[in-house]
C-alpha cells in the first residue's frame, strides 16, 4: 500500500511584475534577468495573502481529486510566510474548505516545503495513520525580499498550489529528504523582532539575504544526489523517468541538474517564465498546469524535487 496524488490545484495573483516593471525602479534589464535566471515575470500579491491563495489551491485539489473536504484526515501547508503567527495556516485552511476533525499543521522547509509535505503524508498513510491528505505550498515571497536589492528580489514570487493525495496500491516509490543547518547562513530571513521588555537583541530589518552563487553551487550538487540516491531505492535508471518537476529557481539550475542526470532538457517541464520563484508553491503549481494540460498519463514515472533554505532539499519519485 502506498500513496497516490489524486487531485491537484494552484492559484496565483492577478497582478503581474514584468522585468520591464522592475526597470523602473532597479538597476537591472530584462535581458538580464533572462539569460541568467529564465524568468519573464511574476505574480504579485496585492493584499490576499498566503492563507487565501492557499485556500484557492486547496478547493480546486479538492474540486479535482472529486472528494468531500470531510474525508480529509491531514492538512499540511508548506509554508515560510504565513500571514499569522497562530491559528496554524493549514487550520484556517481547514475553516473554509468545511472541514473540522482533521489534523492541521503548518510546515517550513522553504523551497523544500512541498516535497517535505507530501513526503510526510506519505509516511502517515504508509503506518495506517491516516488515509487522505491534503498538501498545500502558499507563499508570499514578495513580503520577505528586499525590493532594493536586483540580486534576490527579481527572482521571487507569490503563489499556491496544492495535491489531495489518498491511500492507493500505486503512487509513491521512494522519498528522500535531508537538511545541512550548518550551511544555512546562505539563504536567510529574519523572523519578528523580540519585543519583551528584557529583549536584548538588536533591531534588524527582516528581509531575505541570499549568496546567490553558493545557493547555485548547493543546488546543481544537492539535487543530482538526492534524485540519484532516490533511483537507486528504487531501481530505477534516470532515463526511464518520464518527468522530472524540480523546484523552480532558476533555468540554469535546472539545465545543470538535466545534464548532471545525463537527461534530456525535454523531461525538465519548466514554468519559471510566468511566475519566477514560487519557493513551497513551485512544485504543486507545476504539477497542477501539467495534470490539467493533460500532459500526464497514468503509469508514467516522475520525480520531484526541491532545494531550498535550512538547507533542505527532498525529492519524491512516483507512478502517476
Ligand atoms: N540585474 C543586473 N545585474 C545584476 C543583477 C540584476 N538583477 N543582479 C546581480 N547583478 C550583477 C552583479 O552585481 C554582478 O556585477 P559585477 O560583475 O559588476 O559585480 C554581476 O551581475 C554578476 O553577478 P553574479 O552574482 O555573479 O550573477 P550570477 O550569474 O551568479 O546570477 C543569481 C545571480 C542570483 C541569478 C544566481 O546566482 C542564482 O540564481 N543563484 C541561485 C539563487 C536561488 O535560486 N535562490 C533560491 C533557492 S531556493
Amino acid at each position: 500500500m502506498t500513496t497516490r496524488i489524486i487531485g491537484t490545484g494552484c492559484y496565483a495573483p492577478e497582478h503581474i511584475v514584468t522585468n520591464e516593471d522592475l526597470t523602473q525602479f532597479l538597476d537591472t534589464s530584462d535581458e538580464w534577468i533572462r539569460e541568467r535566471t529564465g524568468i519573464h515575470r511574476r505574480h504579485i500579491d496585492t493584499g490576499e495573502g498566503t492563507t487565501a491563495m492557499a485556500v484557492k489551491a486547496a478547493q480546486r485539489a479538492i474540486e479535482n481529486a472529486n472528494i468531500s473536504p470531510q474525508s480529509i484526515d491531514l492538512i499540511i501547508v508548506a509554508t515560510s510566510t504565513a500571514d499569522e503567527i497562530f491559528p496554524n495556516t493549514a487550520a484556517m485552511v481547514q475553516k473554509s474548505i468545511g472541514n473540522n476533525h482533521c489534523t492541521c499543521y503548518d510546515l517550513n522547509a522553504a523551497c523544500s516545503g512541498f516535497i517535505y509535505g507530501l513526503n510526510t503524508a506519505h509516511a502517515f498513510i504508509k503506518s495506517g495513520i491516516v488515509e487522505t491528505a491534503l498538501i498545500v505550498g502558499s507563499e508570499t515571497m514578495s513580503k520577505t525580499v528586499n525590493w532594493e536589492d536586483r540580486s534576490t528580489c527579481i527572482l521571487f514570487g507569490d503563489g499556491a498550489g496544492a495535491a489531495v493525495v489518498t491511500k492507493d496500491e500505486t503512487g509513491i516509490e521512494s522519498i528522500v529528504m535531508g537538511s545541512d543547518g550548518s550551511n544555512g547562513e546562505i539563504i536567510s530571513c529574519d523572523g519578528r523582532i523580540m519585543e519583551n521588555r528584557w529583549g536584548k537583541r538588536p533591531v534588524k530589518n527582516s528581509h531575505m539575504i541570499m549568496d546567490g552563487q553558493e545557493v547555485f553551487k548547493f543546488a546543481v550538487r544537492k539535487v543530482p544526489e538526492a534524485i540519484k540516491e532516490l533511483l537507486e531505492q528504487a531501481n530505477i535508471d534516470a532515463d526511464q523517468i518520464d518527468h522530472y518537476l524540480l523546484h523552480q529557481a532558476n533555468e540554469r539550475i535546472l539545465s545543470s541538474v538535466a545534464k548532471r542526470l545525463h537527461v534530456s532538457m525535454e523531461r525538465f517541464p519548466v514554468n519559471l517564465s510566468e511566475y519566477g520563484n514560487t519557493s513551497a508553491a513551485s512544485i504543486p503549481i507545476l504539477l497542477d498546469e501539467m495534470n490539467r494540460k493533460n500532459i500526464l498519463r497514468r503509469g508514467e514515472k516522475m520525480v520531484l524535487a526541491g532545494f531550498g533554505a535550512g538547507l533542505t532539499w527532498g525529492a519524491t519519485l512516483l507512478t502517476w
